[in-house]
């Protein structure tokens, strides 16, 4: 299964667009209505894209450059035309762009189906690199495990441009997705469960609340008798998907270690353990480390994440160190004002208040997941050519 980006700013071309690709295979869909200047540049467009379609009447010098661009940022993913009157000239400036096929609009039914096979053949052969599943823990209520996993998970996508999945596995008042979105979900994890015999990609990307290009949440079960229902075998089933679709699959599992929660944390790379420093915190933070140990979890998967941290709390950092038998491996400060605006507001600390320093403690935690973090390049670049800088196709090509 491939995921395909249609792109069109007509409603019923992207329709009978995705229309074909589902007579052909089951692929998922991601549908932009929108001409191909406004797609183009739109950051999420292309995250975990195998195949990029774009119909358009005509295809300016701009959106040529821009496909351009795309085509060398992402050189695993294909790009396909479809156009009313593909000229020689077209067909020159696409080759030169990257562009793998151009068709004519309306597309011939069997051409069309040939070029899919061939331009997502790579995808399905190649398979993509399974995500990785990362776990939130937390000893006591209020340590602060919703927001460091849902603020957590909005860096990987937006800095380290990850694709990212947040489940929240919270029994009863799951509150993860209210701290990112405002949105009303589509489903919530028990209507998952509830249709996971027909599970596969498609339906998982119709079920996800979409937060922002690469970060996607799915909400808790909402009620105590539907999050009943949520068994070890439908999150492992969830996990298989999903690992196929994003780069990190994160679960606020909170308090609640049951036989569901353990299939989760049985397949997580990471467990990180958030708790605050104090006393309280450390005897029940014990009893926490005592049940990772029991289910056999070997300390190199655990992190300790001191969260809420400020410097005058009555127990060091060392204290807790030794009682848990390992280093410290984040430190979140206390930061009442942007952390409360952020959570009142529904939105990711990172957005509300860049410069706070709980982001910038979130955005360290990244780094040390994903090291070569993207954005410094970035911001290099960006501060070499120019913001927004293009070189023209025909210059370049
Ligand atoms: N670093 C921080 N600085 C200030 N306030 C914080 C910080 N981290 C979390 N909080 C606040 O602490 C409270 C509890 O946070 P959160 O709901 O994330 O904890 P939790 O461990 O998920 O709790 P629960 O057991 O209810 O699921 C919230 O009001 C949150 O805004
Ligand atoms: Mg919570």
């Amino acid at each position: 299964m491939a995921k395909i980006a249609v792109v069109s700013a007509d409603d019923s071309h992207l329709h009978y667009v995705a229309g074909l690709i589902a007579q052909n295979a089951n692929h998922v869909v991601q549908r932009t209505p929108a001409v191909p200047a406004q797609a183009l540049a739109q950051p999420g467009l292309m995250l975990g894209t195998d195949l990029l379609i774009v119909e358009a009447p005509d295809f300016s010098t701009e959106d040529i450059a821009q496909l351009r661009r795309i085509t060398t940022e992402h050189p695993d993913t294909l790009c396909m035309l479809l156009t009313e009157h593909p000229s020689a000239d077209l067909l020159m400036r696409a080759m030169r762009a990257g562009v793998q096929c151009v068709l004519p609009w309306p597309p011939d039914a069997q051409e069309f189906r040939d070029e899919l096979q061939r331009c997502t053949s790579h995808a399905l052969s190649n398979g993509r690199a399974e995500g990785q599943v990362l776990s939130f823990v937390s000893c006591k209520g209020g340590s602060g495990a919703t927001f460091t996993a849902a603020n957590f998970g909005y860096v990987l996508a937006t800095r380290h441009k990850k694709r990212v999945l947040l489940v929240d596995l919270s029994q009863q008042y799951g509150d993860a997705a209210f701290m990112m979105t405002d949105q009303t979900p589509p489903a919530t994890l028990a209507d998952i469960c509830r249709q996971v015999d027909r599970l596969d990609a498609a339906l998982l990307d119709a079920c996800v609340t979409h937060v922002c290009p690469g970060f996607d949440v799915v909400p808790a079960a909402g009620d105590p008798v539907k999050a009943g229902e949520v068994r070890a075998a439908h999150l492992e089933r969830i996990m298989a998907v999903s690992r196929q679709q994003y780069d990190a699959v994160i679960f606020d599992v909170g308090q609640d270690i049951n036989p569901a929660s353990i299939v989760v944390l049985d397949q997580s790379h990471l467990i990180y353990a958030v708790l605050r420093r104090s006393l309280a915190h450390l005897r029940a933070g014990r009893r926490l480390f005592e049940i990772l140990h029991s289910l056999g979890y070997h300390t190199d998967r655990v992190r300790l994440v001191l969260n809420g941290d400020d410097r005058h709390a009555a127990i060091a950092p060392r204290t807790m160190e030794d009682a848990f038998g390992m280093r410290v491996a984040h430190v979140l400060p206390i930061d009442p004002g942007p952390v409360r605006d952020a959570s009142d507001q529904g939105q990711p600390v990172a957005q509300l208040a860049p410069n706070s320093a709980i982001a910038r403690a979130l955005a360290d935690m990244a780094r040390q997941l994903y090291p070569d973090a993207q954005p410094r390049r970035d911001n290099l670049l960006r501060k070499l050519f120019g913001q927004g800088s293009q070189v023209p196709a025909t210059a370049r090509a």
